[in-house]
C-alpha cells in the first residue's frame, strides 16, 4: 500500500491550490468555476430532471465529488513511493500542481460523461508522458490512488470500477514495456 500522508500535514499546499479536503468539499474550486449541486447520487438523479442521461459523472456524485477526489488522488500520488519521484518537481511547485490537478478534473470529468469540463489539454498524454520512463506497474499504481481517492471519498467499489475502466485505455498510451 501506499505511504499516505495526513490531510494535516498537506493543508498549506491544499489551501495554496485552491483545493479542499474531502472533509470540505463546499471549497472545492474547478476549473471552469463550477459547482455541483449533486453531492450524492440520488440528489443527480433528481437535481437535473430535464438534462438527459445520468452520466456516470452524476452516479458518482457530480463535480463536487470528482473536484475531491482529484484532490485526495493528489495528495496519495505525492505520498506513493512507487511512483512519486516523478511528480517531485510537480509536488514542489504550486503552480504545477494546480496544473496537473485541473488537467486531471477535466479529463476525468469528460471520460465521465461530463459536459463542459474545462479546456481540454493541448498535447495527448501520450505526448505528455513520452519522455518519463514509465512502467506498466507505475500505472498500476496511478490507478490504485485513483481506486483509493474514489474510495475515500465513498465512491461505492462497481463505480470505482467504471471510473478506471473510463481511463484503462491510457496505459497502452503512457506505459513502456521495456520500462521495468
Ligand atoms: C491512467 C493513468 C494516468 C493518467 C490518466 C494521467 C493523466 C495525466 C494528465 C491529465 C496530465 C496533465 C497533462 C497536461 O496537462 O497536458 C499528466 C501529467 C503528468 N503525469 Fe500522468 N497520468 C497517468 C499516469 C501517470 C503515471 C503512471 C506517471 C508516473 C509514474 C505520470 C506522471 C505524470 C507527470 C510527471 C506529469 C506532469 C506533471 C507536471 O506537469 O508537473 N502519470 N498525467
Amino acid at each position: 500500500m501506499p505511504r499516505r500522508l495526513t490531510a494535516f500535514a498537506l493543508a498549506p499546499w491544499i489551501v495554496a491550490c485552491g483545493g479542499a479536503t474531502a472533509a470540505s468539499p463546499s471549497a472545492v474550486g474547478e476549473p471552469n468555476g463550477a459547482t455541483s449541486a449533486s453531492p450524492t447520487p440520488a440528489a443527480a438523479d433528481s437535481a437535473h430532471p430535464a438534462a438527459g442521461p445520468v452520466t456516470l459523472l452524476d452516479r458518482i456524485g457530480g463535480r463536487r465529488v470528482l473536484s475531491a477526489v482529484v484532490d485526495e488522488l493528489l495528495v496519495d500520488v505525492f505520498a506513493d513511493n512507487r511512483i512519486n519521484k516523478f511528480f517531485e518537481g510537480t509536488r514542489r511547485d504550486a503552480t504545477r500542481t494546480k496544473a496537473l490537478r485541473d488537467s486531471l478534473f477535466v479529463l476525468l470529468c469528460s471520460r465521465t460523461g461530463g459536459a463542459d469540463c474545462g479546456p481540454a489539454a493541448t498535447r495527448s498524454l501520450a505526448e505528455t508522458h513520452a519522455s518519463m520512463p514509465i512502467a506498466p506497474a507505475h500505472v498500476d499504481a496511478f490507478l490504485e490512488d485513483v481506486r483509493i481517492a474514489l474510495a475515500v471519498n465513498h465512491v461505492d467499489g462497481a463505480l470505482r470500477d467504471e471510473v478506471i475502466a473510463s481511463i484503462a485505455d491510457v496505459k497502452a498510451q503512457i506505459a513502456k514495456e521495456s520500462v521495468k
